[in-house]
């Protein structure tokens, strides 16, 4: 297999949009808190709500890209609902600690509350941390979570680090290599990097900030705005 592009430009049109009506419908169902979950982060600068979206997409991904056939439908709306829980596990709280094993119990039980979900998408919230959590997913679509789950966590993190990293790189650029800056070849002043416009709106959005405090170590904080 050659190189893969993640890309949701490589899903077929009628994929995309279904991926768009699905966001859509859990977005805007009568009692849904779906958007609120932007309030919170995930895995370092990534809001709970953008990996819901994400690990929907990358499930479509695999099942469109390896030929399983899955109720696309169902999966999609269990994937958006997979971490349906509106607290910031990296707070400090006892009962975060087993937040791993506690969350998808918790968002099987919200999703019900709020939402009209069958039996497939139970299983994709329920067992998406297997195998943290040792309950097999019963169905196609719950081990589609499972690996879509995994690479998210780990892609969000890593890019993230990557980010920061070039951040910090390119502050030291203002320094060192100024005639770069100076053609134009990198930013730093005026314009703000795609990273540091997302940081700000986000900023003025939930008054959630990310530092990285150097050697890709980033730091969430509060701001007031
Ligand atoms: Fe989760
Ligand atoms: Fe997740």
């Amino acid at each position: 297999m050659g190189k893969v592009n993640w890309q949701m430009r490589e899903l077929p049109q009628e994929k995309r949009d279904l991926m768009k009506r699905m966001i859509r419908e859990v977005s805007e169902h009568e009692n849904s808190q779906f958007d609120k979950m932007e309030q919170f982060m995930q895995h370092g600068t990534t809001t709970v709500r953008k990996h819901c979206i994400n690990v929907a997409h990358v499930a479509l991904f695999l099942t469109t890209k390896f030929g399983i056939e899955v109720d696309e439908e169902a999966m999609i709306r269990g994937c958006l609902l997979h971490d349906y829980f509106l607290y910031d596990w990296h707070d400090f709280k006892i009962e975060y600690l087993i937040h791993g094993w506690t969350h998808p119990g918790l968002s099987m039980r919200n999703a019900i509350r709020d939402f009209d979900i069958g039996e497939t998408e139970q299983d994709v919230i329920r067992h998406h941390m297997f195998p943290m959590t040792p309950f097999l997913p019963k169905t196609r679509e719950g081990w589609a979570i499972v690996f879509a789950d995994k690479l998210c966590a780990g892609g969000e993190t890593v890019g993230d680090r990557v980010n920061a990293r070039r951040e910090v790189k390119m502050e030291a650029m203002k320094y060192t290599r100024p005639h770069l800056l100076k053609r134009g070849k990198a930013t730093i002043d005026g314009q703000m990097t795609k990273e540091e416009g997302k940081n700000a709106d986000r900023i003025r959005r939930h008054g959630l900030g990310i530092t990285h405090t150097g050697h890709g170590v980033l730091r969430r904080h509060r701001v007031a705005v």
